[in-house]
């Protein structure tokens, strides 16, 4: 089977300042070429938002938001819509982080409603899932990942994946250092693939599955290397243009 395109976003998460968040914009984007094989994309807090559209519009670099209201505008105070991210020339859409579920309260139900409100106003949705230590050392890792894909998948349909990104984030890896094995990541990323070939075998060749948990440059490589692993969601090195670069070089 071939593999698909590479894709490797940056999730800033709460992190940047202008000044900060400028420089960091403009080193991306001197480092990734439209000759670049994998796709590359930044998601920084929606503050920023604006000065990512303005630094990286004819760019081979897209961005995104790290989350949305499912409402289209109206008295939610405080909240984002997804046509003011499209509005501001974002493509993509983080949805269901294990940061929005743990400290935010995001359902399943939530998150499948985000990623349909992501997809009906054009944003493609980066949909996480993953497992906490607790859940991994209770076997319960594929019950887990299963339960988060299938509150989608029965929502919103198979065929949805065509305009979609799943990202694997085991929740104990993300910021910890502790990198999920190749062969730990690789086997999850099997078992999505195959749980998604189970609809919809072409849907699932095609649906670009992401690892995420303290991904770097000294280990994408050796991730983005397995058969299912397509690229990465990297939230601490992306904030160092040359640590992020070094994972797109490796995606390449
Ligand atoms: P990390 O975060 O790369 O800092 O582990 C990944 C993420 O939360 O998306």
């Amino acid at each position: 089977m071939s593999k698909r395109r590479p894709f490797v976003a940056g999730n800033w998460k709460m992190n940047g300042s202008r000044a900060e968040s400028a420089a960091l914009l403009d080193g991306v984007k001197a480092g990734v070429s439209n000759a670049s094989k994998a796709e590359v994309a930044v998601c920084p807090p929606f503050i920023l938002i604006p000065l990512a559209a303005e630094k990286l519009a004819g760019s081979a670099v897209a961005w995104g938001g790290q989350n949305l209201n499912v409402n289209k505008s109206g008295a939610f105070t405080g909240e984002i819509s997804g046509p003011m991210l499209k509005d501001f020339g974002c493509s993509y859409v983080i949805v269901g982080h294990s940061e929005r579920r743990s400290l935010y309260g995001e359902s399943d139900a939530t998150v499948a409603e985000k990623y349909g409100a992501a997809q009906a106003h054009g944003l493609i949705p980066i949909l996480c899932v993953g497992e906490t230590l607790a859940e991994r050392e209770g076997n319960q890792t594929e019950a887990v990942v299963a339960r988060q894909l299938d509150a989608v998948l029965a929502k919103h349909g198979v065929a949805s994946l065509k305009n979609a990104i799943i990202a694997y984030e085991p929740v104990w890896a993300i910021g910890t250092g502790k990198t999920a094995t190749p062969q730990q990541a690789q086997d999850v990323h099997r078992f999505i693939r195959e749980r998604i070939a189970k609809q919809d075998k072409g849907v699932a060749d095609a649906v670009r599955i992401l690892y995420g948990g303290s991904m770097k440059g000294s280990n994408a490589g050796e991730l983005i290397g397995q058969p299912d692993i397509d690229g990465g969601l990297i939230g601490g090195a992306s904030l160092v243009a040359d640590e992020f670069l070094a994972i797109c070089r490796a995606a390449d």
